[in-house]
């Protein structure tokens, strides 16, 4: 088997050796390249972002910004990584560090290369139009000096520069070649196809899977677990794809939320405000549906929206493949239908999708929060009157939910006030919320019928949007 590496601003570095635990934070820092910081650990401040070079949906090489706290070193075996360091030398530094000198952005130093990370990768986006504070929404910068780094973001240019950089991109980034890997008693592996994922599960049916790994590295990260085998979904093929036909679109599993948003986000807009609300871009880069539906958590800003949709989920193992409507995949808190060695291979969104769809998502802060409630409506109406209705929320029971009598009350009627107070009314008996420290049953409960309310306010005519 030859040496597995991963190319750092040009230069392989071994991964012999390497725990499969050990975050590409870590190993970059152990490395010598301690510009990427270690703020949080979990995703939440950006001081660890390095930049990737990935396959897009366009099949062009692309530069991505990923927290390196989330990602596993050796799940970066043949892959390209730049770090602050290897952007610019002091003698001659990249035009994204200029700004931040030039702009006084550079005040505390442990967050400025984590944003040099997110700020570079923006620079050579393809669709790049203005400036986007999406593109440094997921690096924090304690000492609150946000006014300098964004001034240095809107300084630059809207053309990427001509470089080294920006000629690495005409190469089609690094394929997601298989891997195996052993540290001691320790396993990893990167099948890159179904059939060797289901080989592999086979011999190791007590396996980690790991997507984008934003939920799976916290439990390394925060609750200090070491798994004795991981397996990376992140190079099976057929996770990978986003196909559309006359019938449905069929989302991979394993795509970034990032490439979904880009896909589907104009036909959908419901799916562009969910990933508007979705954590930052530095963790939509790598999460995946797949793992948003499996980690099954009552909180999960997709499911209710997936749910509205009527989305279908193709499951996969060794045997062969079943398709099962998503509504009646979460079992109960955090547990689904997964048989053992079971895998979701496709979110499948039938057609024609509804005309008005709206997601509502309830937390303590606007932006790159974890919801309190989280809802989706969508409705089809025939001359007025209601044809289909899904209403579906998380955070008001142990699973994501659709509020079947709701929808009952409504399907046939009229879209009118006297109609939602039927609907308001069936839904006052949905749910079964709880009391945490994001809020209270009783404000979860109010929170059900008013973001119905909401949304048929905002679908009457006259309302502004
Ligand atoms: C800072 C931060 C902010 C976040 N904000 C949000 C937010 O706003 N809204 C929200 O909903 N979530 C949020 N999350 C949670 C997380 O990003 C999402 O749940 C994400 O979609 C998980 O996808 P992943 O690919 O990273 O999953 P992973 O961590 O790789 O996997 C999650 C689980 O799914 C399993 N799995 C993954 N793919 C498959 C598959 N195809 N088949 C079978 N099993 C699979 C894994 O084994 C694991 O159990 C946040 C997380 C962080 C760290
Ligand atoms: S250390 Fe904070 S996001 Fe990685
Ligand atoms: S400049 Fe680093 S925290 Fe503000």
């Amino acid at each position: 088997m030859s040496e597995l590496y991963v190319q750092v601003n040009g230069r392989r570095h071994s991964l012999e050796g390497v725990d499969p635990n050990t975050s590409l934070l870590w190993f970059l820092r152990g490395r010598g390249l301690t510009g990427a910081k270690e703020g949080c650990a979990e995703g939440e401040c950006g001081a660890c972002a390095v930049v990737l070079v990935r396959t897009d949906e366009r099949n062009q090489a692309r530069y991505e910004a990923v927290n390196s706290c989330l990602v596993l070193a050796v799940a970066m075996a043949g892959q390209e990584v730049l770090t602050a360091e290897g952007m610019g030398r002091k003698d001659a530094l990249h035009p994204v560090q200029s700004a931040m000198v030039e702009q006084a952005g550079s005040q505390c130093g442990y967050c400025t290369p984590g944003f040099i990370a997110s700020m570079f990768a923006e620079v050579y986006r393809p669709e790049r139009d203005g400036y986007d504070p999406e593109s440094i929404g997921g690096n924090l910068c304690r000492c609150t000096g946000y006014r300098p780094i964004r001034d240095a973001m809107r300084s630059l240019p809207l053309a990427p520069p001509e470089d080294r950089f920006a000629e690495r991109l005409a190469q089609p980034a690094p394929p997601m070649a298989s891997v195996r890997h052993q540290h001691g008693d320790r396993r990893f592996y990167r099948p890159a196809d179904l059939d060797e994922l289901f080989a592999v599960l086979a011999d190791e049916p007590d396996a980690r899977l790991l997507a984008g790994g934003t939920d799976v590295a916290i439990e390394l990260t925060q609750r200090y677990e070491r798994h004795p085998c991981i397996v990376s979904l992140e190079g099976v093929a057929e996770l990978r794809s986003l196909d559309e036909d006359d019938e449905a679109v069929s989302i991979g599993a394993g795509v970034p939320l990032t490439q979904i948003e880009r896909r589907l986000g104009e036909k959908l807009p419901v799916l562009h405000t969910l990933f508007n609300l979705f954590s930052s871009r530095l963790i939509r880069n790598r999460a995946t549906l797949g793992g948003n539906l499996v980690n099954a958590s009552p909180i999960g800003d997709s499911p209710p929206v997936l749910l509205a949709l009527g989305a279908e989920l193709v499951l996969a193992k060794r045997e062969g493949e079943r398709t099962v409507p998503l509504d009646g995949f979460f079992t109960g808190y955090r547990q689904t239908i997964l048989a053992p060695q079971e895998i979701v291979r496709a979110v499948r969104l039938p057609k024609p999708f509804p005309t008005i769809a709206r997601f509502f998502k309830v937390s303590k802060r606007e932006m790159d929060d974890i919801s309190t409630v989280a809802a989706a409506f969508a409705i089809e109406l025939d001359g007025g009157v209601v044809k289909t209705a899904r209403l579906a929320y998380g955070g008001v029971a142990a699973t994501p939910i659709r509020a079947h009598e709701a929808e009952k009350a409504l399907v046939g009627s009229p879209w009118t006030e006297a109609s939602l107070r039927t609907a308001v009314a069936a839904l006052e008996k949905a749910g079964t919320p709880m009391t945490d420290h994001r809020g209270s049953a009783a404000y979860r409960r109010a929170m059900i019928t008013r973001l119905l309310e909401r949304f048929f306010h905002e679908t009457q005519e006259g309302h502004a949007a």
